[in-house]
Protein backbone atom coordinates (compact mmCIF):
# COMPACT_ATOMS: atom_id res chain seq x y z
CA UNK A 1 0.00 0.00 0.00
CA UNK A 2 1.29 3.06 -0.88
CA UNK A 3 3.06 6.07 1.67
CA UNK A 4 -0.10 8.15 3.04
CA UNK A 5 -0.13 11.82 2.27
CA UNK A 6 0.55 12.07 6.11
CA UNK A 7 3.08 9.67 6.11
CA UNK A 8 5.15 11.74 3.10
CA UNK A 9 4.59 15.03 4.84
CA UNK A 10 6.16 13.80 7.94
CA UNK A 11 8.96 12.14 6.03
CA UNK A 12 10.00 15.17 4.12
CA UNK A 13 9.45 17.51 7.10
CA UNK A 14 12.76 18.25 7.32
CA UNK A 15 13.24 19.35 3.43
CA UNK A 16 14.43 22.88 2.88
CA UNK A 17 12.88 23.11 -0.47
CA UNK A 18 14.03 26.44 -1.00
CA UNK A 19 17.55 25.90 -0.71
CA UNK A 20 17.55 22.30 -2.22
CA UNK A 21 19.87 21.17 -5.22
CA UNK A 22 20.13 17.61 -5.28
CA UNK A 23 17.68 15.10 -3.77
CA UNK A 24 17.60 11.62 -3.84
CA UNK A 25 14.70 9.22 -3.55
CA UNK A 26 15.51 4.79 -2.81
CA UNK A 27 12.77 2.60 -3.34
CA UNK A 28 9.74 5.09 -5.57
CA UNK A 29 7.38 2.48 -5.69
CA UNK A 30 4.08 3.70 -7.73
CA UNK A 31 5.74 6.96 -6.73
CA UNK A 32 3.66 8.50 -4.32
CA UNK A 33 6.40 10.52 -2.81
CA UNK A 34 8.25 10.99 -6.03
CA UNK A 35 5.09 13.25 -7.10
CA UNK A 36 5.54 15.19 -3.85
CA UNK A 37 8.83 16.08 -4.05
CA UNK A 38 8.67 17.25 -7.76
CA UNK A 39 5.66 19.45 -6.70
CA UNK A 40 7.57 20.89 -3.65
CA UNK A 41 11.24 21.41 -5.29
CA UNK A 42 12.13 24.67 -7.12
CA UNK A 43 13.32 24.44 -11.14
CA UNK A 44 16.84 24.38 -9.92
CA UNK A 45 16.68 21.31 -8.15
CA UNK A 46 17.34 17.53 -9.86
CA UNK A 47 15.81 14.21 -8.30
CA UNK A 48 17.31 10.77 -9.06
CA UNK A 49 15.43 7.83 -8.09
CA UNK A 50 17.15 4.45 -8.00
CA UNK A 51 14.46 1.50 -8.11
CA UNK A 52 14.83 -2.30 -8.33
CA UNK A 53 11.54 -3.21 -10.03
CA UNK A 54 11.16 -2.57 -13.59
CA UNK A 55 7.71 -1.95 -13.75
CA UNK A 56 7.67 1.03 -11.08
CA UNK A 57 10.96 2.70 -13.04
CA UNK A 58 8.74 2.94 -16.18
CA UNK A 59 6.26 4.23 -14.49
CA UNK A 60 8.47 6.72 -12.21
CA UNK A 61 10.08 7.76 -15.71
CA UNK A 62 6.68 8.07 -18.02
CA UNK A 63 6.35 11.18 -14.73
CA UNK A 64 8.01 13.25 -17.19
CA UNK A 65 9.89 16.03 -15.81
CA UNK A 66 13.41 17.60 -16.57
CA UNK A 67 14.35 17.21 -13.00
CA UNK A 68 13.95 14.05 -12.33
CA UNK A 69 16.09 10.76 -13.51
CA UNK A 70 14.79 7.33 -12.83
CA UNK A 71 17.54 4.60 -12.76
CA UNK A 72 16.28 0.51 -12.65
CA UNK A 73 19.55 -0.10 -10.25
CA UNK A 74 19.97 -1.49 -6.70
CA UNK A 75 20.34 1.47 -3.65
CA UNK A 76 23.69 0.14 -3.59
CA UNK A 77 24.57 0.90 -6.88
CA UNK A 78 23.69 4.76 -5.73
CA UNK A 79 27.34 6.11 -5.92
CA UNK A 80 28.11 5.29 -9.32
CA UNK A 81 24.76 6.42 -10.99
CA UNK A 82 25.48 9.54 -9.08
CA UNK A 83 28.58 9.75 -10.77
CA UNK A 84 27.33 8.88 -14.11
CA UNK A 85 25.29 11.75 -14.21
CA UNK A 86 27.41 14.45 -12.82
CA UNK A 87 25.91 14.43 -9.30
CA UNK A 88 27.89 15.24 -6.68
CA UNK A 89 27.49 14.82 -3.11
CA UNK A 90 23.33 15.34 -2.51
CA UNK A 91 21.55 17.61 -0.05
CA UNK A 92 18.82 14.71 0.78
CA UNK A 93 18.23 11.39 0.56
CA UNK A 94 14.75 9.77 1.22
CA UNK A 95 14.33 6.15 1.21
CA UNK A 96 11.71 3.75 1.75
CA UNK A 97 13.84 0.44 0.78
CA UNK A 98 12.27 -2.17 3.27
CA UNK A 99 15.36 -2.55 5.60
CA UNK A 100 14.07 -4.56 7.93
CA UNK A 101 13.00 -7.44 5.02
CA UNK A 102 16.31 -7.05 3.40
CA UNK A 103 19.15 -9.06 4.17
CA UNK A 104 21.23 -7.52 6.78
CA UNK A 105 24.31 -7.37 4.90
CA UNK A 106 22.64 -5.56 1.88
CA UNK A 107 20.79 -3.15 4.14
CA UNK A 108 24.39 -2.23 5.57
CA UNK A 109 25.20 -1.86 2.65
CA UNK A 110 22.46 0.65 1.45
CA UNK A 111 22.98 2.57 4.66
CA UNK A 112 26.49 2.80 4.23
CA UNK A 113 26.46 3.87 0.67
CA UNK A 114 23.81 6.69 0.93
CA UNK A 115 25.80 8.42 3.73
CA UNK A 116 28.96 8.39 1.78
CA UNK A 117 26.79 10.31 -1.41
CA UNK A 118 25.53 13.15 1.19
CA UNK A 119 27.53 16.08 1.64
CA UNK A 120 28.14 17.48 5.01
CA UNK A 121 25.30 18.19 6.44
CA UNK A 122 22.98 16.79 4.57
CA UNK A 123 20.39 14.37 5.46
CA UNK A 124 19.05 10.73 4.97
CA UNK A 125 15.41 10.49 5.59
CA UNK A 126 14.14 6.57 6.14
CA UNK A 127 10.95 5.48 7.14
CA UNK A 128 10.23 2.06 8.97
CA UNK A 129 7.15 0.49 10.49
CA UNK A 130 9.47 -0.79 13.99
CA UNK A 131 12.19 0.47 14.90
CA UNK A 132 14.87 -2.09 14.34
CA UNK A 133 16.87 0.40 12.41
CA UNK A 134 17.29 3.35 15.08
CA UNK A 135 20.32 1.84 16.75
CA UNK A 136 22.21 1.60 13.49
CA UNK A 137 21.38 4.30 11.78
CA UNK A 138 22.30 6.77 15.66
CA UNK A 139 25.95 5.05 15.63
CA UNK A 140 26.09 6.10 12.05
CA UNK A 141 25.31 9.28 12.26
CA UNK A 142 25.50 9.50 15.97
CA UNK A 143 22.26 10.57 16.79
CA UNK A 144 18.45 10.63 15.16
CA UNK A 145 15.38 12.50 14.82
CA UNK A 146 12.94 9.83 15.28
CA UNK A 147 9.05 11.11 14.02
CA UNK A 148 6.16 8.95 14.25
CA UNK A 149 2.62 9.17 12.37
CA UNK A 150 -0.49 6.88 13.64
CA UNK A 151 -1.78 8.40 10.16
CA UNK A 152 -1.06 5.57 7.97
CA UNK A 153 -0.83 2.34 7.37
CA UNK A 154 0.49 0.74 8.87
CA UNK A 155 1.71 3.58 11.34
CA UNK A 156 5.49 4.36 10.90
CA UNK A 157 8.52 5.92 11.95
CA UNK A 158 10.55 8.43 10.21
CA UNK A 159 14.04 8.79 10.66
CA UNK A 160 16.14 12.01 10.24
CA UNK A 161 19.55 11.81 10.15
CA UNK A 162 22.60 14.22 9.59
CA UNK A 163 25.78 13.54 8.27
CA UNK A 164 28.69 15.16 10.06
CA UNK A 165 30.92 17.94 8.54
C1 LIG B 1 7.60 -0.05 0.66
S1 LIG B 1 7.89 0.31 -1.06
C2 LIG B 1 7.83 2.06 -0.99
C3 LIG B 1 7.18 2.66 -2.17
C4 LIG B 1 6.89 4.17 -2.08
N1 LIG B 1 8.11 4.96 -1.99
C5 LIG B 1 5.99 4.48 -0.90
O1 LIG B 1 6.47 5.04 0.10
O2 LIG B 1 4.81 4.14 -0.97
C6 LIG B 1 9.61 -0.06 -1.18
C7 LIG B 1 10.20 0.09 -2.58
O3 LIG B 1 11.61 -0.17 -2.49
C8 LIG B 1 12.02 -0.91 -3.62
N2 LIG B 1 13.25 -1.59 -3.26
C9 LIG B 1 13.40 -2.71 -2.51
N3 LIG B 1 14.69 -3.04 -2.40
C10 LIG B 1 15.39 -2.10 -3.08
C11 LIG B 1 16.78 -1.90 -3.33
N4 LIG B 1 17.70 -2.74 -2.83
N5 LIG B 1 17.15 -0.84 -4.08
C12 LIG B 1 16.21 0.02 -4.58
N6 LIG B 1 14.88 -0.13 -4.39
C13 LIG B 1 14.48 -1.17 -3.64
C14 LIG B 1 10.82 -1.84 -3.88
O4 LIG B 1 10.82 -2.36 -5.19
C15 LIG B 1 9.65 -0.92 -3.59
O5 LIG B 1 9.25 -0.24 -4.76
Amino acid sequence: MPSSRFLIDRLLRPIDFNSATSIVELGVGTGCITRTLLERMSPDCSLTCVEVDEEFVQACASIGDDRLSVHQACATDLKSVLSAGGVGAVDYIVSSVPLSILDDDLADDILEVAQSCLRPGGKFLQYQYSLTYLSRLTARYGGVRLGFTLRNFPPAFVYECVQRG
